[in-house]
């Protein structure tokens, strides 16, 4: 069974009641039982974190290397921040998906930046909880290719 890893970023603990007109209502909790079930139906095991903290997350990208097969990160706002995340995220050599809930290219030009999207192997952004499920069907994708 290959083995992924999902990692949220900052505030997005908060889902459920946080700008809601923008991120909708479903919390991570909601967002991580659709994933599992997801990933269940594509024989993939899946772990699923969050922080709000960064170096805990350059940790959880460097375990990706020799503990999954492929990795998910929606890294909130350290997508427009974080050369650590890049660099940590291209020291990585497995299948690499970042996602977004909202379009981060139809928000402040502040968002249009994505950093670490120059260590990925793709984008998904702009569907909200459903962009977790597309990029599980698209990591699966590139596992099995
Ligand atoms: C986000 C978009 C980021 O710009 C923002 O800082 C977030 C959430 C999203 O999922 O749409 O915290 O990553």
């Amino acid at each position: 069974m290959k083995k992924i890893i999902i990692i949220n970023g900052p505030n997005l603990n908060l889902l459920g009641t946080r700008e809601v007109n923008i991120y909708g209502k479903t919390t991570l909790e909601e967002i991580q039982k659709l994933s599992e079930k997801k990933a269940d139906e594509l024989n993939l095991s899946l772990n699923f974190f969050q922080s709000n903290n960064e170096s805990e997350i350059i940790e959880l990208i460097h375990e990706t290397e020799n503990n999954y097969d492929g990795l998910i990160i929606n890294p909130a706002a350290f997508t427009h921040t974080s050369v650590a995340l890049l660099d940590a995220l291209k020291a990585i050599s497995k299948p690499k998906i970042e996602i977004h809930l909202s379009n981060i290219y139809s928000r402040e030009d502040f968002r249009k930046n994505s950093i670490t999207s120059n260590g990925v192997d793709g984008l998904i952004c702009g569907f909200g909880s459903l962009t977790y499920i597309i990029a599980i069907d698209a990591i699966n994708g590139l596992l099995t290719k």
